[in-house]
C-alpha cells in the first residue's frame, strides 16, 4: 500500500515536472526573449529606414531581372544592395562611432552575413549561374527574415506568431 502512494506520487512529481518544462521552452517565451527592438538615435534610425526601403526595391527589381537572365542587372541589384549596408554608406565618422556602440553584436553578425549574401549574388551573375543566383536570391530573402524576427518585430508583428518564426533561428 506504502509503495503504491509512492509510486502515485513520483508520477504526479514527474508529470508536474514535465509541464514545467514544456512551459519554458514553449516557442512562444522563447521567441518573447530572443525579439528586441533597436534603440537608434533619430538620425540613425531614418538612414536605416531608407537603407531598408532602397534594399526593398532593390530585391523586387531583382525578379525581373532573374527571369529573364539579365546577368548585368542582377549583378548591378547585389553591388547596390551590398555597397547600401548602412555602416558602410553615407555615415559621418560621430555616426560610425555611436552605430558601432549602439547596434547590438548579433544584430552586426546578421549585417555582416546579408552584405557577403549580396556579394555572391553579383558573383553568381558575373558566372551567368541560374541556379547559384536563385540560391542567392532564396538566401537573401531568409536573411531579411532572420533578422527581422529578431529586431524589427514591432514592425512586422507577424513574426511574433508562435510559429513563424520557429524555422528563422
Ligand atoms: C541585419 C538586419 C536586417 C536585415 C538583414 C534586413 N533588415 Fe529590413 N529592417 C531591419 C530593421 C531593424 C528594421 C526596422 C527599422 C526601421 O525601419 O525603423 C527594418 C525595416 C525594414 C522595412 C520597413 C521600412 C519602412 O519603411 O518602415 C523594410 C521594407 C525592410 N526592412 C526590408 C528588408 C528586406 C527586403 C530585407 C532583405 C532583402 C531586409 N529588410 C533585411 C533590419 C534588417
Amino acid at each position: 500500500m506504502k509503495k503504491h502512494r509512492l509510486h502515485i506520487l513520483s508520477v504526479l512529481s514527474i508529470i508536474f515536472l514535465a509541464s514545467c518544462t514544456v512551459k519554458q521552452t514553449s516557442p512562444h517565451q522563447k521567441h518573447a526573449i530572443n525579439s528586441e527592438v533597436l534603440s537608434l538615435p533619430k538620425d540613425l534610425s531614418l538612414l536605416l529606414t531608407l537603407e531598408m526601403q532602397a534594399i526593398n526595391q532593390g530585391m523586387m527589381n531583382l525578379v525581373p531581372a532573374i527571369a529573364s537572365a539579365d546577368w548585368q542587372k542582377i549583378a548591378e541589384i547585389g553591388d547596390q544592395i551590398k555597397g547600401s549596408y548602412i555602416m558602410h554608406n553615407r555615415l559621418t565618422k560621430q555616426q560610425q562611432k555611436t552605430l558601432h556602440h549602439v547596434l547590438p553584436m548579433e544584430f552586426k553578425v546578421l549585417d555582416q552575413k546579408f552584405h557577403q549574401l549580396a556579394g555572391m549574388l553579383t558573383h553568381s551573375a558575373e558566372m551567368q549561374k541560374p541556379e547559384l543566383v536563385n540560391f542567392y536570391f532564396y538566401k537573401l530573402n531568409e536573411a531579411c527574415g532572420q533578422c527581422h524576427s529578431r529586431y524589427a518585430s514591432n514592425k512586422f508583428p507577424g513574426f511574433l506568431s508562435p510559429y513563424s518564426s520557429e524555422h528563422l533561428h
